[in-house]
C-alpha cells in the first residue's frame, strides 16, 4: 500500500475520533517514518485508542513542529503551542541582529523549544535553560544537541535561584500561568496529557509573574530585556506586577487569534 492510500486508510479510522482525520493519520504515519517504525495493523489499532482518549498526536508520535524546528516531546513537557511562536517573533523584531553573540536564559524552559528557536535564529548565541522538572530537562537537552546551550534543574521559588547563574542579555519565559481552578476544565487534550506543573499559576494564575518581577532583577543585564508569554487577560495585571518591581514596560504583541500573548519588558 502506498503511502497516501495508508493515510486515507487510517484516516477512515479515525472519523467521529477526531475532527482533524487526516492531518492526524499524516502526522502519525510521518512520524512512524521518520522514526523508523514499521507500520502494523497493531500499531495503527494502538495509535486509534489512544486519540480515543485524547492524546494528542504529537504525545504519541513524540514529536511537534515549533517555529522552525520539529521537537521531541514527551508526556513530561508541555506540547509547544503556535500561540508562543509570538515570542520569538517579538525576540526578532527586539534584537534585528541576528549575529550578536547574546546570552540567553529560559525560565521554565519545558522541551526547549523557545530557546532552541532563538539558538536556531541566533547562530553566536549561548543559551541557558533552567526547569524545576528534571524530566523536562532531559527532553530540553535533547533538543539542543546542536546548539550551545547548558540546563540546569533550578525552582524559581527557591532562595537560591541565581546561584549558579550569569546576568543575561535576554530572559525569556513561558510561565504556568492557567489559574488553579480554571485547570480542572481545561480540554482533556490539555488537562490529561500535558503536565500539571506546565500549567498551574495559582490561584489567579499570576503567582510566578510576581515572583519572577522580584528573581529576574538578580540576573538580568542593565539594559536587559524580558520576554514573558502570557495568558488571555493578564496584560495589565502583568505589567502593574512589573512595573512595581522596577521594569519598563516597552511593547505587547498578539498572537494568530489577536490574543495579547507576549510583553517585553526593560530594567535600566
Ligand atoms: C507553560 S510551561 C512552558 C514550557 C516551554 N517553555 C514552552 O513554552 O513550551 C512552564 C514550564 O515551567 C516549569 N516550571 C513550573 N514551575 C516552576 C518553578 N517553580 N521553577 C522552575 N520551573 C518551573 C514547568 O515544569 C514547565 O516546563
Amino acid at each position: 500500500m502506498n503511502k497516501l492510500n495508508l493515510i486515507q486508510e487510517i484516516e477512515k479510522k479515525l472519523l467521529g475520533v477526531s475532527e482533524t482525520p487526516f492531518l492526524d493519520a499524516k502526522f502519525f504515519v510521518e512520524g512512524c517514518e521518520q522514526k523508523g517504525v514499521l507500520i502494523s495493523e497493531n500499531l495503527i489499532d494502538d495509535f486509534i485508542e489512544r486519540r480515543k482518549k485524547k492524546e494528542p498526536v504529537s504525545k504519541i508520535i513524540e514529536s511537534r513542529g515549533f517555529w522552525a524546528l520539529d521537537f521531541y516531546v514527551t508526556k513530561d513537557v508541555l506540547d509547544p503551542r503556535p500561540d508562543s511562536e509570538t515570542l520569538i517573533e517579538a525576540v526578532l523584531e527586539q534584537f534585528p541582529d541576528k549575529q550578536r553573540d547574546l546570552s540567553i536564559l529560559d525560565i521554565g524552559t519545558g522541551s526547549g523549544c523557545l530557546l532552541v528557536s532563538l539558538l536556531y535564529e541566533y547562530k553566536n548565541a549561548v543559551g541557558t535553560g533552567v526547569d524545576i522538572s528534571l524530566k523536562a530537562l532531559e527532553v530540553a537537552k535533547k533538543n539542543a544537541l546542536p546548539y550551545k546551550a547548558s540546563f540546569y534543574e533550578k525552582d524559581f521559588y527557591s532562595s537560591d535561584f541565581q546561584k549558579g547563574l550569569a546576568r543575561y542579555d535576554i530572559i525569556i519565559s513561558n510561565p504556568p500561568y492557567i489559574k488553579t481552578d480554571e485547570v480542572l476544565q481545561l480540554e482533556d487534550n490539555v488537562r490529561l496529557y500535558d503536565p500539571l506543573l506546565a500549567l498551574d499559576g495559582g490561584k489567579d494564575g499570576l503567582e510566578a509573574y510576581r515572583r519572577l518581577a522580584v528573581v529576574i532583577k538578580l540576573i538580568l543585564k542593565e539594559n536587559g530585556f524580558i520576554f514573558f508569554e502570557i495568558g488571555k487577560g493578564q496584560a495589565q495585571d502583568v505589567i502593574s506586577i512589573m512595573q512595581s518591581s522596577g521594569f519598563e514596560f516597552l511593547k505587547s504583541y498578539k498572537d494568530l487569534g489577536q490574543i495579547e500573548r507576549v510583553l517585553v519588558f526593560r530594567l535600566h
